[in-house]
Formats: C-alpha cells, structure tokens, sequence
C-alpha cells in the first residue's frame, strides 16, 4: 500500500471540517499508515477523541499537562518517529499560531519541537482565507517549508462560495502519497489518454470500445504523484479525476486526437496513448434516432477509419517520448513488438485487454528496442507506479528532486 509503514501524527485544530478529518484518519489507514491524533482544545467542541481513538485505536492527546505519557513530554514523544504531522484541518487561528512559533498547546509545542515534516490542510470562511493577516501567515509557513495541501473552492458551511475548503480526505491522501513519492518526473509535462472513444450511430446508439480507463488514470495519478504535470484526456467514463490532474473529457477518437494534439502542443516530454481508440467512425451517422418502422429493413452503416492519436503524436517535430499500450488477444510478445514499430515508439507496454477489462488488477509486457520484461500480476495502480519508473529511466536523465 502507498503509505505503508509510514506513521502520521494528524493534527485536529477547530473548525467545522473537524467533522471530515474522522473520515481522514480511515482513508490514512486504507493507504496503510499508523495514526496518532492530537487535537486541540477548540476541535474537542467539534468531534470528541473518543471518536478518534476508537477510529485510530490509540489515545487521543488534546492536553500539554496529560500525565499519561511517562515523563510528561507528549510534545516530544507523540512525533518521535513520525513521517509527518499533518494538521487538517488547520484553522486560521492555528495557521498564525505555526507562523509564529507559539506553543501555548499541546499541537502547537510539537509543531515547534518537531523533526519531521509540517503539512498542513487549511480550512476555513473565504472571507478568512482572504484576510491580509492570514495572507502573510501562510506565506511565513512556505517561507519556513511548511507543505500546504489545497485548501480548494467551493460549497463552505457558512453558506458562501469561495476559496477556503479543505480537500476532502481522498485528494489529502493523494497529497500525502505524492509528498512521499520519489520525484522521478519533477518537472516533466505528461499527457494521458484514458478510457474508451465513443462513436456515434444517432443520438441515442453508438459503437465503443471495451475500456473502464483505470489504467490510464491510475497511470495519470502516478505521474502527477511523480512529480510530473499532467493532462489527462479522457473518454466516457465515470471515474473521479486524480487530485492535481488537469482533465479534458472527449468522446470521439477525432475529439480525443485534437484535444491530445492541443494538450501536447506547449512542451510536452511524455505522451501515454492508454485509451482504447475505437478504429472506425460511422460516416453516415443520423441527426434523429434511426426508426425501425422507417428503415424498413437493417440499416446499413459506413465506415471511415479514425486518425491514430499515437502514430499521429509520434510523427510530430519534437515528438514527446511515445509511450503505447497494446490490447491484444494473443500472441503478446510478437503483436506487441510489430505494433511498437508500426506506430514508430520507443516503448509498448502489451497486455491481454480482454482479461482485465474493469479490473483492479492487470499484468503488463514492456516492449522497447532492447527486447522484453514482464511485469507480473499487480493493482494498476502499483502497475502504474512501476511504470513511471521504468518511463523515468529510460528518459535517460536521472531524477531531480527527492522523497522524503
Ligand atoms: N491508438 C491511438 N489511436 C487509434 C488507435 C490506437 O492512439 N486510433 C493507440 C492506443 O491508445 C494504444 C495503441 O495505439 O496506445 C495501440 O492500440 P490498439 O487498439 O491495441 O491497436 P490498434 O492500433 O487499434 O491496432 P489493432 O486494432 O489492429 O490491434
């Protein structure tokens, strides 16, 4: 799992977001991190650490004078061994506190004695988030490498509209697992082709292709979480877009070609051609729905072949560095390597799309010109996280930045 191993303190500060951070401590958990929660005073109004202790099964420490840590140290001891404190939601009070240095309470002591690093999820009224004073404080936290998650816009429980909301938990998450990753794509701008193209027949029937699009937006998510700038251009589909992407939704091949075109035009380095691009469109598709009793008899349909998105993206001047995925029913290895050629890219990666249409799992061969590597059988999303390494080192530079 993502977060495997890693140890978070989560910080509860006050604020009516509080309610959203019980939800963060299972999402922290699914990831596979251990928790430990410190709230403050102000959040106990909010949520009581019954609540969280019973969620993290650990003490809830909210008090700098609780005597139940031996040598009454908890500002020390909770984060001893800590990857992070995370404080979500942290509150416009608290964000001064921290830009301050205060240590008034048990929160605010540990953000000052830690060893770790310091993210922080700000939730709060636009309005507040807009304040001058507030403006200054959150700049002092970057200034001092303080790691800011969102906060995003919209819907706030006072009823107003505007920046201020605190991520919801999933996108905090995905913040936390990219803040760990190593950053093996920092600074690459990647475009992403994910799903099915749909093509239509009338307004109300169409042919497609058989593609759930999990693997290309788990490969989205992993690039982003590299590091990498990512535009994903996808196809039908229902899935929720990774936090940090940029995304364009299309649904013809001859949508997704100009929008993947438009997306790779400014600088892109890396182009991943994962959707499954219907071959054909109808050409003599009706403008109202095709009436049995009017046809008479079957209708006839006629077809023109689509513009190949990745042939098309491989043969620009300053091509991006191709990437091409190749759904097959047999013969992988022969079908994959004739395909990479055809399509004149440096690296396939061919599976067997029948078998894990819609699943959660896939089983990938890397073909480049230096021959053949299995990926064993994997979540897509440890797939995807693979690939991108395997991207990355034959981009033949060697990462910048780092993880923690
Ligand atoms: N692809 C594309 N545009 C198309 C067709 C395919 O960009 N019009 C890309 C896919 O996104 C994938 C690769 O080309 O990265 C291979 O797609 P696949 O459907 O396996 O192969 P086809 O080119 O359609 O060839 P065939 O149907 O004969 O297997």
């Amino acid at each position: 799992m993502e977060l495997d191993k890693r140890h978070i303190v989560l910080g509860v500060t006050g604020g009516i977001a509080a309610y959203k951070a019980a939800e963060l401590v299972r999402e922290l958990q699914r990831a596979g991190a251990s928790v430990q929660v410190v709230m403050t005073h102000a959040a106990t109004h909010f949520v009581t650490p019954v609540t969280f202790q019973a969620l993290s099964a650990r003490a809830v420490f909210a008090d700098q004078w609780d005597d139940r840590i031996g040598n009454n140290m908890a500002h020390i001891e909770l984060s001893r061994g800590a990857d992070a404190i995370l404080i979500a939601p942290a509150s416009a009070d608290f964000i001064g506190k921290l830009a301050n240095g205060l240590c008034d309470d048990l929160l605010g002591t540990m953000c000052v004695a830690r060893k770790c690093p310091l993210l922080v999820a700000p939730a709060m009224n636009r309005q507040m988030w807009t304040n001058p004073a507030v403006r200054r404080n959150v700049a002092q936290l970057r200034t001092d490498g303080v790691t800011l998650f969102g906060p995003e816009s919209g819907d706030q429980a006072c009823g107003e509209v505007g920046p201020g909301r605190m991520l919801e938990p999933p996108a905090i998450v995905e913040e936390l697992v990219a803040f760990f990753a190593p950053r093996l794509l920092a600074g690459r701008r990647v475009v992403v082709t994910a799903g099915p193209t749909y093509e239509p027949i009338d307004p109300v029937r169409g042919i497609t292709n058989r593609s759930s699009g999990k693997m290309g937006f788990a490969l989205a998510r992993a690039c982003r979480q590299a590091g990498a700038e990512v535009r994903l251009v996808a196809g039908p589909t229902t899935l929720p877009t990774p936090a940090g992407v940029t995304r364009t939704d299309v649904e013809t091949a001859r949508e997704m070609c100009d929008a993947a075109l438009d997306a790779c035009a400014p600088g892109c380095d890396i182009f991943i051609a994962v959707a499954a691009v219907a071959d054909w469109q109808v050409t003599n598709a009706s403008a109202h729905k095709i009436k049995k009793d009017e046809v008479g008899t079957t209708p006839e349909l006629a077809f023109a072949e689509n513009p190949d998105i990745l042939q098309t993206v491989a043969a620009l001047p300053n091509a991006p560095y191709c990437v091409g995925f190749a759904a097959e029913s047999k013969d992988l290895a022969r079908n994959g390597e004739q395909k990479r050629r055809r399509k004149g890219v440096p690296f396939l990666v061919a599976n067997i799309g029948h078998e894990t249409f819609g699943c959660d799992d896939n089983e990938l061969l890397l073909i480049d010109e230096h021959g053949m590597k299995p990926l064993g059988r994997a979540s897509k999303d440890e797939l995807a996280r693979a690939l991108v390494a395997e991207i990355a080192g034959r981009l033949g530079k060697p990462a910048t930045g780092s993880g923690q």
